[in-house]
């Protein structure tokens, strides 16, 4: 166990680099041009967004299921995955803005709607930064309890994260199809997780006799039914994908 412990880190270190590679030699060259450019965003997205979830779920997955095996080894963890997280979320980004939306020149093109969910993923981008940079041992001594106040922000990022891809990913153009379904139903299975965990810990805390689920799931359901809502409208204003851009160099490739 103690051997486990000692290189957890460096098991998912390795482990993020092959999905990396993986990523870049067999998506990105199955195709050529455009096309290529778009599987390589797409890939390091979905594998950011999947590592995020793996960052998150310790918390409300220890705090409702105590008896769950493996605790120390995944908070071990939990560092590595937060720094992969970042660094596939950083290449999924400037792939995505220098490759696809052409830069900075690119952004007049750019619509408003299209542009706040691009900015919805910059700061969950930012706030991942802060979070991978604080994630050593140093940053943890040297900044005391701001360093827990800090990593709370991971909340922050995972909920903007959410509604980046799921209002502009072009996947999420069809959201009864496949992987968008999967997408929303693990989001949702995570909140009700989240909204027992924080059940548990405000509500039961204070009054005994108080109900097993909070107003806190109750408000969990309400954000996802719309989020459903508006992805289900029909509506394709209302879905930004590539709609928003202008520019010649996008085209949608929603398998
Ligand atoms: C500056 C930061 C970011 C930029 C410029 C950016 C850019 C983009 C763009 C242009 C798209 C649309 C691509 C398409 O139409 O499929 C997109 C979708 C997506 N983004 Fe980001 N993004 C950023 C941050 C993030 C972060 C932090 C994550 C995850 C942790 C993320 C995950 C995704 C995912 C999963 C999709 C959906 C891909 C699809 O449906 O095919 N993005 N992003």
């Amino acid at each position: 166990m103690d051997y486990a412990k000692t290189h957890v880190r460096s098991w998912v270190y390795m482990v993020s680099i092959v999905i990396a590679l993986d990523i870049y030699v067999f998506v990105g060259n199955s195709e050529v041009g455009t096309l290529r450019i778009i599987r390589l965003e797409e890939g390091f997205g979905f594998v950011a967004s999947l590592y995020l979830l793996l960052a998150l779920l310790p918390t409300p997955l220890y705090s409702v299921f105590p008896s769950t095996p493996g605790k120390a080894l995944y908070t071990q963890a939990r560092r590595a995955i937060g720094i992969s997280t970042f660094c596939f979320a950083f290449l999924h980004a400037s792939i995505s803005f220098f490759g696809l939306l052409d830069g900075f020149a690119g952004i007049p093109f750019l619509d408003t709607r299209y542009l706040m969910l691009l900015g919805c993923g910059a700061i969950a981008l930012i706030i991942l930064f802060f979070l991978a940079a604080t994630s050593f041992d140093i940053a943890v001594r040297l900044m005391g309890s701001w360093w827990k106040r800090l990593h709370q922000f991971v909340y922050l990022a995972g909920v903007l994260t959410f509604i980046h891809v799921t209002l502009l990913g072009s996947h999420f153009s069809d959201p009864s199809a496949f992987w968008p379904m999967l997408f929303i139903t693990v989001a949702f299975a995570f909140l009700v997780l989240e909204a027992a965990r924080l059940d548990k810990k405000y509500v039961a805390a204070r009054e005994e006799r108080a109900p097993r689920f909070s107003g806190v799931f109750v408000l969990c359901c309400v954000i996802l039914t719309v989020v459903f809502m508006i992805l289900t409208s029909g509506d394709s204003a209302l879905h930004a994908g590539h709609a928003g851009h202008t520019s010649a160099t996008t085209t949608s490739v929603t398998p």
